[in-house]
């Protein structure tokens, strides 16, 4: 499967920031510069381990824990290479279907874009239940109550302005189906999506928590929250 670190300017400055301080380190033979070009190295060993290996981990429980049935329709938001994508596809059959969309952003994921993803998909066999197109969390191109399964990785928290990421929301649970779920994997913005999805009364059994190491991106104060609702029947 092709991947593709997330925001690979922020594993670059890291990785930089760590030579400075080792550099810094060796010439001053201070304790402070030690101390910090270890923790600098610290922090880019966990932003790697985070963007390469534990959001696989994270991503692969949290669909398994979704108890799939098999024949939903879902909507990844922000697919990127296609890692959300492939592991609900994995529990699909047709007419089972997941559509990844996103904007396709290498600043968000390096070498991100709908070939990679679609090639991701041919690999993996899941060509007949998954597929992306472009389309943009702020205004998804799909009727109301169209998925019984709304997820987002990692993704919502680059919509940089709060009422904007209201906005990818509200959009999320426009699409989705009453008694549909919505599973959002994201940076520290757990609690403020909670929030916004109590807010709106339409949802029920919101949940948060945290994923723990395998979701430091940086370190403890950059965590990973998982969130899970459902979204009221009428
Ligand atoms: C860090 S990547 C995560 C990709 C994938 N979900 C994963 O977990 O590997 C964030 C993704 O969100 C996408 N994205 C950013 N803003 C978006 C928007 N407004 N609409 C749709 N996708 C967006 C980026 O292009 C990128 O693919």
């Amino acid at each position: 499967m092709k991947k593709g670190f997330d925001a690979p300017f922020g594993i670059l400055g890291l990785l930089v920031g760590t030579v400075f301080m080792f550099i810094g380190a060796f010439n001053a033979q201070s304790l402070f510069f030690w101390i910090a070009a270890f923790l600098m190295l610290f922090f880019s060993f966990t932003y790697f381990h985070t963007t390469w290996y534990g959001k696989y981990k994270i991503v692969k429980k949290a669909i398994r824990e979704l108890q799939l049935k098999g024949d939903e329709q879902a909507l990844d938001i922000g697919t990127g290479h296609g890692l959300v994508l492939l592991e609900i596809a994995k529990y699909l059959k047709a007419p089972g279907k997941v559509i990844g969309i996103d904007i396709w952003s290498s600043k968000d994921q390096f070498q991100n874009s709908q070939a990679a993803a679609e090639q991701n998909i041919a690999q993996a066999g899941a060509s007949d239940v998954a597929a992306v197109q472009t389309g943009n969390m702020l205004e998804l191109p799909f009727p109301d109550n169209s998925f019984d399964l709304v997820t987002s990785s990692l993704a919502i928290h680059n919509v940089k302005n709060k009422k904007e990421r209201e906005q990818a929301l509200a959009e999320a649970n426009r699409v989705l189906k009453p008694g549909g779920q919505l599973l959002i994997v994201d940076l520290i913005f757990g609690p403020e999506y909670q929030k916004t999805l109590a807010a709106t009364n339409q949802f029920e059994n919101i949940n948060v928590k945290s994923v723990g190491y395998d979701g430091w991106c940086g370190g403890p104060w950059m965590t990973t929250t998982k969130l899970t609702a459902t979204k009221k029947a009428q």
